[in-house]
């Protein structure tokens, strides 16, 4: 897709190591300046190639790495480019070349300037300024980057794009998969086709939620799939994690193939990607799970794809999901794994333990929203585990299921930390919980931070 004209003016992140590049990127585009993170491996000519006005050094390098990057930033300078050190750990490299640490002035001659303050601190009011003078001031960006203008220029690049041809959507009821395809329907309306597939491990009340605003929106041009009885065979005996998410992700092509066949021919597949996903899959990174997203890549289908998100972070996809018109409700919907309760079940999903915890989820949503913390928390669910616990209830022996209560806080999904909720709201939910889902007799909650925990616990 072209985004030539609104980012000419761009900024890059060489991402050094570490999860840093990710927070400063999305720092300078806050600013509205577009930013790219390219890994240190990127060849200097590439860099040149694509003409940013300044460059962002984060992470820190090891002393064999020392003299590429080195000659890599005296390449940059060379070219007029300005650059910016994160943190303490570069202080080496502006020394070697001559730089300044933090004295920055519009009018220096391209130089590489170092921060007193690691990339995390970027968040900080005082270290804004420092990215701001960098971006504004010494390397000259326009603040034009806005979600307003990123919608009109997609709407044009869609068109140009799909001509006439067909499109279809695949909808999870997640924020990135509703805003990309509003993003499709607004340039071309009828020529998508929007399919939401139900495969029996949402949230309660959540299919009747997300099909009434998906009918609101799409019309006649979504299909709801009730595909509940097929996914629970698939999975049925299964406890493996992995194994759990490929027959889930395997499935969920096979009726979305069915279904797109049944449109006839079908040229083009909407994904809602999103730019840490492309940034991600961009270098060899352990698999730690097989994520798997709603119309994910059917490798034999010869769709082409279409991903008008592929440049935007999470935050500017909420933005672009307000530009739209899109309902606060579904914007400020948490982040929703694809294979959905089936990943917060340990071990074999049955009917009986999805509706355990559809109850249990429920109750700790209402409770969270009644405390007004819904848009406070990146993501809060249960976990019904596989572990059975002897409890009392009215004078009477139980043998119950033990919850998790999961309540992290996060800016991309991938660190995390643990939520610190007051004891009296975990007091009221985890006395609901076990007063009003009889299979329950013991809730525990979950301290753990990612790394080296991760957010879901399959
Ligand atoms: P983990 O559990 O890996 O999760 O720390 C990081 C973030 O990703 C979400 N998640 C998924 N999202 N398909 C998705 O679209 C998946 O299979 C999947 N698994 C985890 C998780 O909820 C968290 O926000």
């Amino acid at each position: 897709m072209e985004r030539d004209s609104l980012t000419r003016e761009k900024l890059i992140v060489l991402d050094l190591g570490g999860h840093g590049s990710h927070i400063a990127a999305r720092q300078i585009r806050r600013l509205k300046v577009y930013c790219e993170i390219f890994p240190f491996t990127t060849p200097l000519h590439r860099l040149q190639a694509a003409r940013p006005r300044g460059v962002i050094m984060t992470g820190r390098v090891n002393q064999a790495q020392r003299g590429a990057i080195a000659r890599c930033a005296a390449g940059l300078l060379a070219c007029g480019i300005p650059i910016l050190a994160l943190g303490s750990g570069l202080h080496w490299l502006v020394e070697e070349l001559g730089g300044k640490i933090q004295a920055m002035g519009a009018d220096d001659p391209p130089t590489i300037y170092g921060t007193e303050f690691d990339v995390e601190a970027v968040m900080e009011p005082g270290s804004q300024a420092i990215l701001e003078n960098f971006a504004h001031g010494i390397c000259g960006c326009q603040p034009t980057w806005t979600m307003e203008s990123f919608v009109e220029m997609s709407i044009k690049d869609i068109r140009a794009e799909v001509g006439e041809q067909p499109v279809v959507c695949g909808l999870s009821g997640g924020v990135d998969s509703t805003v990309a395809a509003a993003l499709v329907y607004r340039a071309i309306g009828n020529q998508l086709t929007t399919i939401f597939v139900d495969h029996g491990f949402m949230r309660k009340h959540e299919v009747e939620e997300v099909t009434k605003v998906f009918r609101d929106r799409f019309g006649d041009n979504f299909i709801a799939v009730d595909a509940r009885e097929r996914f629970l065979q698939k999975v049925k005996g299964v406890t493996d994690p992995e194994e759990k998410r490929k027959r889930i992700g395997t499935e969920f092509i096979r009726v979305f193939e069915e279904e797109a066949a049944r449109l006839g021919k079908i040229e083009y597949l909407v994904q809602g990607t999103l730019y840490p996903d492309v940034v991600e899959s961009g270098e060899g990174t352990a698999l730690v799970k097989s994520h798997h997203n709603v119309g994910g890549l059917p490798e034999d289908m010869s769709l082409e794809l279409l991903e008008p998100l592929r440049w935007l972070f999470k935050d500017e996809v909420r933005e672009v999901a307000t530009e739209l018109g899109l309902p606060d409700e579904l914007v400020w919907r948490q982040p929703f794994p694809g294979p959905g309760l089936a990943v917060r079940i340990i071990g074999e999903i049955t009917l009986e333990k999805i509706r355990i915890l559809q109850e249990a989820d429920y109750i700790l949503r209402e409770e969270i929203a009644r405390a007004g913390l819904e848009r406070d928390i990146w993501q809060y669910f249960v976990v019904l585990s596989d572990t059975k616990t002897v409890g009392v209830h009215e004078q009477q022996r139980t043998y119950g299921y033990m919850v998790g209560i999961r309540a992290v806080n996060s800016i991309d999904g991938m660190t995390a930390s643990w939520v610190h909720l007051s004891h009296a709201l975990l007091e009221t939910v985890s006395h609901r919980i076990m007063d009003e889902v009889k299979a329950i007799n013991r809730v525990v909650y979950d301290i753990s931070s990612k790394p080296p925990s991760t957010i879901e616990w399959e």
